[in-house]
């Protein structure tokens, strides 16, 4: 299949991109570059000997989307990735938020099924589910837009609503909304990692500034939490197991829309995940109990088989692939892909 990568330039758009070159498909990126390098591209070919092909701009205008789909389609499908996804800076510029994670959705759908796209791919989240009381997390757990706690969360709940009546009436095209859990980690060559800009706002680059020497120690938010150790309990989920359960839900797309966690079912927590990235370094890591953070929950992790038996995907790397993976990224690149 030949694929639009909408943000293929980011984070897991990079090792999306890797994954789908890998399994013999065709992969052309389109970013705006704003949170993330054009050396992206150039390790992408490294690591997989292909080039894919970068289009920069906005996926939220129509002139950008038509002109990746007129200098390289045609797609046969489009993943969207192209977001904003920091929850705490939501809170401070919901109108960016909202325009800019709808717009691009907007956009992308108007110009790729005017095009005649067969699949679209969403890149959603675990924190559209609403209620704890449901954890772990089925793909059927409660999501009331009303009880989420920040415009981040609730512009990917309103895209999987917009995504469901759009597919409705393009009942031909296959649309997948895939909910991320906790993405951390990198592929295993070290040439393409999370490089976040600024100070860390997520827990696994905040850890490995401090291991590198970039930020001086970790602070744990909260060590009074209803949980084993009394820290904050997430399912994370490395990088490049995500990564394949995109190929997955490509491969196995049908008509319909269909929602998937993409998540291991394994809840670690704060201390638990220094405590891994403490083994991959062989070293302990300045640490001090900080306040809790507010609107974070104690726990959340989901239940991810319904993406096992419908995809015959599974996460299969541990916390402490994930630990040791960003820590050889971040070794070779210590200030990131332009330091
Ligand atoms: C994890 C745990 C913190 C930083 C993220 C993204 C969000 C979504 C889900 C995609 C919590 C604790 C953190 C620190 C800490 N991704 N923590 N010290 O909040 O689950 O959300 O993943 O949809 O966009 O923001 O991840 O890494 O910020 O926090 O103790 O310096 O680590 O309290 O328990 P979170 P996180």
């Amino acid at each position: 299949m030949r694929v639009l990568l909408a943000g293929g330039a980011g984070y897991i758009g990079a090792h999306t991109a890797v994954a789908l070159l890998e399994a013999g498909h065709e992969a052309v990126l389109l970013d705006n570059l704003d949170n993330t390098s054009a050396v992206v591209a150039q390790r992408i070919a490294q690591i997989t000997g292909t080039t894919a092909p970068l289009v920069v701009g906005d996926a939220a205008d129509d002139e950008v989307v038509e002109r990746a789909f007129s200098e390289h389609g045609p797609f046969d499908a489009v993943i969207h990735f192209a977001a904003h996804k920091a929850v705490g800076e939501s809170m401070q510029k919901p109108l960016e938020y909202y325009a800019n994670n709808l717009d691009s959705t907007f956009a992308l759908l108007r110009v790729g099924l005017a095009h005649g796209i067969r699949s679209f791919v969403f890149s959603s989240t675990g924190t559209v589910y609403s209620d704890p009381a449901d954890l772990p997390f089925t793909e059927e757990a409660t999501r009331n837009l009303v009880d989420l706690s920040n415009p981040y969360s609730k512009s990917k709940l309103m895209n999987e609503v917009v995504l469901q009546d759009v597919q409705a009436v393009n009942p031909d095209v296959s649309i997948t909304s895939l909910r991320y859990f906790n993405p951390v980690g990198a592929h295993a060559s070290g040439l393409i990692g999370e490089d976040p800009q600024g100070i860390p706002n997520n827990l696994m680059p905040f850890v490995a500034r401090v291991a590198v020497g970039r930020l001086e120690a970790i602070n744990v938010f909260g060590d009074d939490y209803d949980t084993p150790d009394g820290t904050g309990q997430r399912d994370y989920i490395h990088v490049v197991d995500l990564a394949e359960g995109h190929v997955a839900a490509l491969e196995k797309a049908k008509p319909g829309f269909a929602a998937y966690n993409l998540g291991t079912g394994r809840p670690v927590s704060v201390l638990e995940l220094i405590a891994s990235f403490e083994r991959a370094i062989g070293r302990e890591l300045p640490k001090r109990i900080a306040p809790r953070r507010p609107g974070d929950l104690a726990a959340t992790y989901c239940d991810p088989a319904k993406a096992e038996r419908a995809l015959g995907w599974k996460a299969r790397l541990t916390i402490d692939d994930m630990t040791r993976d960003v820590w050889h990224w971040q070794q070779g690149n210590p200030g990131g892909y332009e330091g």
